[in-house]
């Protein structure tokens, strides 16, 4: 259920917009009145994003980036505050998948280049979103973590340690900035059908159906709709929490 004007005059900034949960995040965002900065570093697929949240009668300021680049990313907090006024709400969201392998064989490599996004891009992320807050006297952020941050995958220490570490981050900062009037919250999806999934061979795909213990994969939306429930008002009790929304998955 959309509610139009629920977040009426504010500001929207969402990483890893360009597919999956956060473009249907940012659509969301824009359909209950929002201004959405946009980020990612796939600039094509962003512009896609950008057309459909103006479809979604809502104004859009896209800004090719990549969230392990702190230069980049302190610039869009500062177009996006220039541009729009405020960064009232941020879905740091931009995250990469592991190539699967027991610990022993996981190169170095492959190692930073997992955590170097989700966790390190997570980080940079929220310094400088929480730098403006501060001084904007609000705000709230949620990161994406996974079921994959609070139990173990075979095959995905890389990706499950990055996932777990956002959840500690998450917890610290919460209080943090709890005296501040900014929150800070997780949302940890299961296996939710997007461009993630569709590297996913057509047999890999059932075997994350079967895990699923409703019996079928999540929609980007479900995941879009907690994220919209902790930033609005409703959810203004909540802070430091992970919210689980994987059919599930975890248990
Ligand atoms: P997706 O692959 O559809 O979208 C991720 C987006 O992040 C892409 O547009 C990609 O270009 C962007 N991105 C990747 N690295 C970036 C970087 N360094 N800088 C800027 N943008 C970057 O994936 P999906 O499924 O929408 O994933 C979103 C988040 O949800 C990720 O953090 C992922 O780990 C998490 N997640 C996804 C699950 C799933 O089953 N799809 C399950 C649990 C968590």
């Amino acid at each position: 259920m959309s509610r139009p004007n629920r977040f009426e005059g504010k500001t929207a900034f969402i990483t890893g917009a360009a597919n999956g949960i956060g473009r249907a995040t940012a659509i969301a965002f824009a359909a209950e009145g929002a201004r959405v900065a946009i980020l990612d570093r796939d600039a094509q697929a962003l512009s896609e994003t950008a057309e459909m949240v103006k479809s979604a009668v809502g104004e859009v300021l896209a800004i090719p980036c990549d969230v392990s680049q702190p230069v980049a990313v302190e610039a869009a907090v500062a177009k996006t505050v220039a541009t729009f006024g405020s960064l009232d709400y941020a879905f740091n969201n931009a995250g990469i998948e592991n190539k699967a392998a027991p610990l022993h064989e996981i190169e170095l490599e492959e190692w930073d280049r997992i955590l170097n996004v989700n966790l390190r891009g997570t980080f940079i992320c929220m310094k400088y979103e929480l730098a403006h807050m501060v001084k904007q006297g609000r705000g709230v952020v949620v990161n994406t973590s996974s079921g994959a941050g609070i139990r173990g995958v075979e095959g995905g220490a890389s990706y499950t340690a990055s996932k777990h570490a956002i959840g500690g981050m998450t917890k610290s900062a919460a209080l943090d900035y709890a005296k501040q009037n900014i929150r800070v919250n997780a949302v940890l999806p299961g296996n939710i059908a997007t461009a993630m999934m569709d590297r996913f061979t057509a047999g890999d795909v059932q075997k994350a159906i079967n895990l699923e213990p409703v019996g079928r994969l999540g929609q980007p939306e479900e995941i879009a709709e907690a994220v919209l429930w902790m930033c609005s008002d409703l959810g203004g009790f909540v802070t430091g929490s992970e919210i689980v929304v994987d059919g599930g998955w975890s248990l």
